[in-house]
């Protein structure tokens, strides 16, 4: 692919929401996607053949705030160059200091399409986001349940199976953590 030879400072661009484009995406993750943020795309694709035998890329940019992590089915899409919503499935995380000065990693959001779930597409995102985490230095990684997902099975076993804890979070909400 182009970008994973190109210099990155040659491929920086202005990020510009396309139609339709931040319907399922989260307050945080609209803000991100309204432009003026500049990209510059990471050279480590994650290609895997998913359960249903389809050939799936999990591609990372690296924003100036946050990673966008983004899945895409390559039968039905090329990955782009610069994050669109993910035709698949997304993930942000971003980066931030704790109460102690160490660096932590907020996964704002998980999400795989629903035709894609269950063949290893969030399992896949999450090992990226935990592997971006830990290079950009963090000690844990942690997300908050959204409100449907806090009473699901299905999501708290994702986790669960992943390594992850549950806490109450400062705002009262339950979140999910690990140490990295
Ligand atoms: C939570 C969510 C992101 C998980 O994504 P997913 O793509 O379905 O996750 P995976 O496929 O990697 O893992 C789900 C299951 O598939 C299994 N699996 C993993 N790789 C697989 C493969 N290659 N083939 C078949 N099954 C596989 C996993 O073992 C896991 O099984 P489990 O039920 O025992 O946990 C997804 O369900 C989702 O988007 N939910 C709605 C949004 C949401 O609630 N987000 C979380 C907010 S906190």
């Amino acid at each position: 692919m182009g970008y994973e030879t190109r210099d990155p400072r040659e491929t920086k661009e202005t990020l510009q929401p396309e139609a339709g484009e931040q319907r399922r995406l989260s307050p945080t993750g609209q803000r991100a996607m309204q432009g003026r943020d500049v990209y510059v795309p990471r050279p480590d694709d994650v290609n895997f053949t998913d359960g249903q035998g389809r050939p799936i890329a999990i591609r990372t940019f690296s924003g100036s705030d946050q990673t966008y992590i983004r899945a895409y089915d390559r039968n039905v899409q090329t990955p782009p160059e610069r994050p669109d919503p993910g035709q698949a499935g997304y993930a942000n995380l971003k980066l931030e200091p704790d109460q102690t000065g160490n660096t932590r990693a907020r996964l704002q959001d998980i999400y795989t399409a629903p035709a894609y779930r269950d063949n290893g597409v969030g399992s896949t995102m999450l090992n990226q986001a935990e592997k971006v985490a830990g290079q950009g230095g963090a000690s844990e990684i942690y997300g908050s349940l959204s409100y449907e997902a806090r009473n699901e099975a299905a999501v708290h076993k994702f986790y669960h199976n992943h390594g992850y804890s549950t806490r109450t979070s400062a705002q009262g909400g339950e979140e999910v953590y690990k140490k990295i």
